[in-house]
């Protein structure tokens, strides 16, 4: 009798889950079938979805509803706590499984090599991010003493982590946040946040939505300096091909030029600053050292040599994810 096609797919995250929906919706489901084993590090599927959106974006960790339907579905099996590399090997797999799909998605910070990383203070986004969805694998406090704190990066990791520090714990309650975290956050004393893009508006990572619901909360006053408003010739171009680069240039304008209004914790975005130094007293952040940059009529930009020290206490580097390479695969 035909067997099933018989997949593996190691990470039970958004992709591992939507491949197992499309192998079941392709023609290797028609008989005699397909059987899929998810193969999984955590206790608990659905990756980032699960410990990386943050707590105030219910619709997108709404999609866990319809990635539960596909782990419902009898041809497929999860097996959680089991670590690819470690508890289950290529060999392994490639022994009892007709296919293997990697998908184990990007969980680590990328590296900021800027002395001063190491202080106290200096703190990861993605073991923030980590912290306030609840991840068994980091501590269950979060230091928020600091009263000024910096974002690093200008994508919509540092929004979300900008927007929790900035958001008040009550704002938060009705979210999914473990008691503890809502603890945390009733503790936090940031009264201004201060986020750093090394290049412009019109190189900004942010999409258009998540940067204008910045500006929905009773206690944020989102403020943009109209110095740090320029574009040349690259930025240009890019706006006309990207709708959703100039719909983000745009806000950032309309920002820049409106009066600040008197919401309690202020928030800035700041441009052609680049971080080249967390300062440091006693292994514990007292500052932030930047250099003023400018464009260079590609998009990119340089340095100009005038450096600012930005009075802050805590530094949050959200500069981007990386994967982690995989035993027995190519890794780029
Ligand atoms: C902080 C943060 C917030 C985000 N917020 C949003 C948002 O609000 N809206 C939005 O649209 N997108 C958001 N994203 C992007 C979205 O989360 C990702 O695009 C998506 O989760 C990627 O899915 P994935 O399945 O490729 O990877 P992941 O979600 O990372 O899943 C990979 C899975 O593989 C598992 N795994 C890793 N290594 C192994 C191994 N060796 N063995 C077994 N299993 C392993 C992991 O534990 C994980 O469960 C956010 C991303 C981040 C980093
Ligand atoms: N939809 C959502 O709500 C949501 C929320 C969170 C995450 N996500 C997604 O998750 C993915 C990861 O997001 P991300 O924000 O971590 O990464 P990202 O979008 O790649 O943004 C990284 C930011 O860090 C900056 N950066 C990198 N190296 C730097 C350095 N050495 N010095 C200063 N700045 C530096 C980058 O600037 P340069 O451009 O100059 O390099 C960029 O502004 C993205 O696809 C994002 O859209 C989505």
């Amino acid at each position: 009798m035909p067997r099933p096609l018989r997949v593996a797919i190691v990470g039970a995250g958004p992709a591992g889950i939507y491949a197992a929906d499309a192998l079941l919706k392709s023609d290797t489901a028609a008989e005699p079938g397909v059987s899929i084993d998810i193969f999984e590090r955590m206790p608990a599927p659905f990756g980032l979805i699960r410990y990386g959106v943050a707590p105030d974006h219910p619709r997108i960790k709404g999609i866990i509803t319809a990635l539960h339907q596909v782990l419902d579905k009898p041809q497929v099996r999860l097996f959680g706590n089991v670590n690819y590399g470690t508890d289950v090997h290529l060999d392994d797999l490639r022994s009892f499984y007709d296919a293997v799909v990697f998908s184990t998605g990007a969980m680590f910070d990328r590296e900021l090599r800027i002395p001063g990383v190491e202080l106290d203070g200096s703190f990861g986004a993605a073991d923030f991010a980590s912290w306030y969805d609840g991840h068994p694998d980091v501590p269950r406090t979060w230091d928020l003493s600091a009263e000024k704190v910096a974002v690093l990066g200008v994508g919509n990791v540092a929004l979300d982590v900008a927007r929790i520090l900035a958001k008040t714990a009550e704002e938060l309650l009705p979210t999914e946040i473990p008691a503890n975290v809502h603890e945390g956050l009733a503790a936090n004393k940031a009264v201004e946040v201060h986020v750093f893009g090394r290049r412009g508006p019109a190189q900004a990572k942010f999409s258009p939505m998540e940067l204008r619901e910045l500006d929905h909360s009773p206690n944020i006053e989102v403020i943009v300096n109209p110095e740090d408003i320029d574009y040349d010739e690259g930025s240009i171009a890019e706006r006309r091909k990207n709708k959703q680069t100039d719909m983000v240039a745009k806000t950032l304008e309309n920002w820049a030029i409106r009066d600040v209004g008197d919401r309690p914790h202020k928030l800035f975005l700041h441009f052609f600053e680049s971080p080249v130094e967390i300062l440091g007293e006693n292994g514990e952040v007292v500052g932030l050292r930047t250099e003023r940059t400018e464009l260079d009529g590609t998009g990119n930009v340089k340095g100009t040599g005038v450096t600012t020290d930005w009075d802050v206490r805590s530094v949050y580097r959200a500069v981007g994810y990386l994967s982690d390479e995989l035993p027995k695969l190519p890794w780029d």
